[in-house]
């Protein structure tokens, strides 16, 4: 009797193994498919969403464009191989997005993603629904941790603009996770892997950016035809290659990063803390201590982010950074904002210079790089200082 379990084991596994069944693989009928969008106006949710006919119809329009899960690609110009204008734009260093590197990547990210982020990227995984807070829905094009900012025609830098992120930042924030939220860290896969896996994110973003702007079409009783989504699909890649291509460099602080480590503390640290309660606006939600208290700041308690969920600023005194915690994370944080949290940048703030009796006020002027690390200066040292005025928002 055990024998012939025993074979009958071994038999179905033969079975299972050279069946051709490959379970690190999406199986071929296997579409994207439309799933509702949740907004944010006026710090209330709404939904985007399409009834199951028009939802069919945008899949279908979508598939000659992003492929499927098991064949995953990006076309302007739908085709068997890209079209040679596509192929300079989307192969190129910032993109990478070749037929092979999206598929060797939509295999890794079934191994590894999927669970929380879901099929096509919307933040809902099996497991993602119960996670606080959810796995980033990759379709709005926002992500929170970047280093990149916007630079007009003229080479001006609009550090308040939101960027996609380069695909640099989006290695880091595979090879280091996001601490204190459920995001792993993945540097143990090697560099080609975690490489296909930044694709395979880019392509889903790609594809759920225009999802939104077709969908929001269709609702307003519009069939988009196939060169409206050839025209949006390059328009889309072509803002992400040169948006995520751009890196802020900021200027150095005055005072050298390893002295003020050495230190603890730097000299500007007053300075940075007269910032942070008075024009920073820091104060308006992490609070005059920094612990970003519901008691202080009772707004606190409802903020929600732009994908509709609820979430409270950051209890500074934890000294646990999601983007990181070297002082360049720090700085890139409170410049640039975290786009979709509420978190403004402090390129948004202006202020005045102080003015001396006798002397004209001055017109207003942004934030310079050296005050914003005086604000990078103080933050840092929030943890060791005293808890003050209520509870924690314990985040
Ligand atoms: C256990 C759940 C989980 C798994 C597995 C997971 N993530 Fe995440 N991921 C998250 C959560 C949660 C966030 C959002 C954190 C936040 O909002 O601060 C996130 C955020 C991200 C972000 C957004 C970063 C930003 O700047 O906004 C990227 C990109 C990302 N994950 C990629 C991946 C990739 C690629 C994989 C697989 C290799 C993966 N994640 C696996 C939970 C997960
Ligand atoms: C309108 C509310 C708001 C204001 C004003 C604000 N923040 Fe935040 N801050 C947030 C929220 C919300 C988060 C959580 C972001 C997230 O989802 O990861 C946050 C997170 C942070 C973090 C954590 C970054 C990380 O990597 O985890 C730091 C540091 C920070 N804020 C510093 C500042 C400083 C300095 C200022 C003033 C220049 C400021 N904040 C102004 C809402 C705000």
């Amino acid at each position: 009797m055990t024998v012939r379990i025993g074979l009958v084991g071994v038999v179905l596994s033969g079975l299972l193994i050279f069946s051709g069944c490959n379970v690190n693989e999406y199986p071929d009928y296997l579409s994207y498919e439309f799933r509702t969008h949740g907004t944010v106006v006026d710090n209330k949710r709404s939904e985007l969403t399409l009834d199951p006919d028009k939802a069919a119809q945008l899949n279908e329009l979508l598939k000659p464009h992003f492929g499927t899960p098991a064949n995953p690609v990006v076309r302007g110009t739908p085709g068997d191989d890209m079209d040679p204008d596509d192929a300079a734009l989307l192969t190129a260093p910032d993109m990478q997005l070749s037929d092979d590197a999206l598929k060797r990547g939509s295999i890794l990210y079934r191994q590894h993603c999927l669970y929380c982020h879901g099929i096509n990227g919307d933040g809902g995984g099996p497991t993602g629904q119960f996670l606080n807070p959810l796995p980033r829905d990759f379709r709005t094009g926002l992500f929170k941790f970047r280093s990149t900012a916007k630079v007009d025609d003229q080479g001006k830098v609009d550090a308040a603009a939101v960027t996609p992120p380069s695909r640099a930042d989006l290695l880091k924030t595979l090879k280091h996770g996001i601490p204190s939220a459920s995001m792993p860290a993945f540097n143990l896969l090697p560099e080609t892997d975690l490489n296909a896996l930044v694709s395979y994110v880019i392509h889903l973003s790609l594809r759920g950016q225009t999802e939104i702007a077709m969908a929001k079409r269709l609702i307003g009783g519009d069939v988009p035809s196939a060169e409206d989504i050839t025209e949006e699909v390059k328009k889309i890649a072509k803002r992400w290659q040169k948006d995520a291509s751009q890196r802020l460099i900021p200027k150095p602080p005055s005072e050298g990063w390893d002295v003020v480590a050495n230190k603890g503390r730097s000299t500007n640290w007053e300075q940075g803390r007269h910032i942070y309660l008075t024009v920073g606006g820091c104060v308006q939600c992490h609070g005059k201590d920094g612990s970003s208290s519901i008691v202080e700041v009772a707004d606190n308690a409802t903020r929600l982010d732009s994908w509709g969920h609820l979430n409270p600023p950051r209890n500074l005194h934890l000294g646990v950074y999601r983007g990181g915690s070297r002082p360049i994370d720090l700085f890139y944080r409170i410049k640039l904002g975290i786009a979709g949290s509420g978190m403004p940048a402090a390129a948004d703030f202006w202020q005045s210079e102080p003015v001396k009796p006798g002397e004209q006020p001055k017109p207003m002027r942004p934030f310079t790089d050296e005050e914003v690390w005086q604000l990078v200066d103080y933050v840092m040292n929030i943890p060791g200082q005293r808890i003050g005025g209520g509870s924690s928002a314990a985040r």
